[in-house]
């Protein structure tokens, strides 16, 4: 699957989502310290990055990516914002040893927990690279985007829904991993859990219409082993018949999980 595609769907999620990203950055903003150094894990093409940096007055932003298409696009996107003396970009595989990432005060890691090979070293990681009194905010998808509603267009995307979720279980994925107990294990204190339930009704904006086009043609990719030929010549004729179509809708769900490395450890 394209790297281009990947891009333009996190870019777009910046965008359709605003008022969630808007919400949880400024959730993050008041339980932060005054001008943290914050470190965005598994960054992307930088939607938190950028609205870290925006939102948090003084905040600076080390973006982490083990992939340099996004780390370029992101430096890209900064330098457009006017942000680019406050969001570094670091190329890094946290699945190896994590790089000396200088002392955080905010680990913000959304959507990329999932990726890494070993959650619970992922997140004993994170805990080490924060100083005493600092916060890590997980970020994770309860469920991927969907748009339609009404047969047969629904169970059509439900089916291509449930192979997707079993080919990213056969991938290794740990896409519902109980994040927060894995937190509280490492020594995280105070750890909240927020669900946010996204409903965007239509007639959607142009570029949400957009959002439902890579985002399907992104699923139907992935299932071409997975799918009859009558299925994926019904999905293609629905991915192409979206741009017309007055009756989309965004639902989406994401469950955020933000707990605080303890500046005296307690036991
Ligand atoms: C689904 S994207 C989420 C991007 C961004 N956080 C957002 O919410 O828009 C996952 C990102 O994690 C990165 N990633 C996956 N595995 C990684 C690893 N082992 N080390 C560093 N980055 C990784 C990918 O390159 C990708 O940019």
């Amino acid at each position: 699957m394209s790297h281009d595609s990947l891009i333009e769907l996190l870019d777009l999620d910046a965008e359709v989502l605003h008022d969630y990203v808007h919400d949880l950055v400024g959730w993050v903003g008041r339980e932060a310290a005054e001008r943290p150094r914050v470190v965005d894990l598994g960054a992307g093409s930088g939607t938190a990055s950028l609205a870290l940096a925006r939102q948090l007055p003084g905040a600076t932003v080390t973006a982490v990516d083990q992939s340099p298409e996004m780390l370029a696009h992101l430096r890209a996107r900064a330098d457009a914002a006017g942000l680019t003396a406050r969001i570094r970009t670091v190329d890094a595989d946290l699945d190896r040893p994590w790089p000396d990432l200088g002392p955080v005060e905010v680990i913000f890691a959304a959507a990329s927990m999932h990726h890494l090979a070993d959650p619970a070293a992922a997140v004993a990681s994170a805990f080490r690279a924060l100083r005493p009194g600092g916060l890590l905010v997980i970020a994770e998808l309860e469920s991927f985007p969907r748009f339609l509603t009404g047969t047969p267009d629904e169970e059509l995307e439900s089916r291509g829904h449930a192979e997707a979720a079993k080919r990213r279980h056969e991938a290794g994925m740990h896409m519902h991993e109980p994040w927060g107990h894995r937190m509280e294990q490492v020594g995280f204190t105070a750890v909240t859990e927020r669900h946010f339930d996204i409903d965007l009704r239509p007639p959607l904006s142009a570029a949400a219409i957009r959002y439902a086009q890579v985002c399907l043609g992104r699923m139907r990719h992935g299932l071409q082993e997975r799918l009859s030929p009558r299925e994926l010549a019904a999905l293609d004729e629905l991915v192409e018949s979206l741009p017309g179509r007055s009756d989309l809708s965004v639902r989406t769900e994401r469950t955020v999980w933000l707990g605080r490395r303890a500046v005296h450890p307690t036991g």
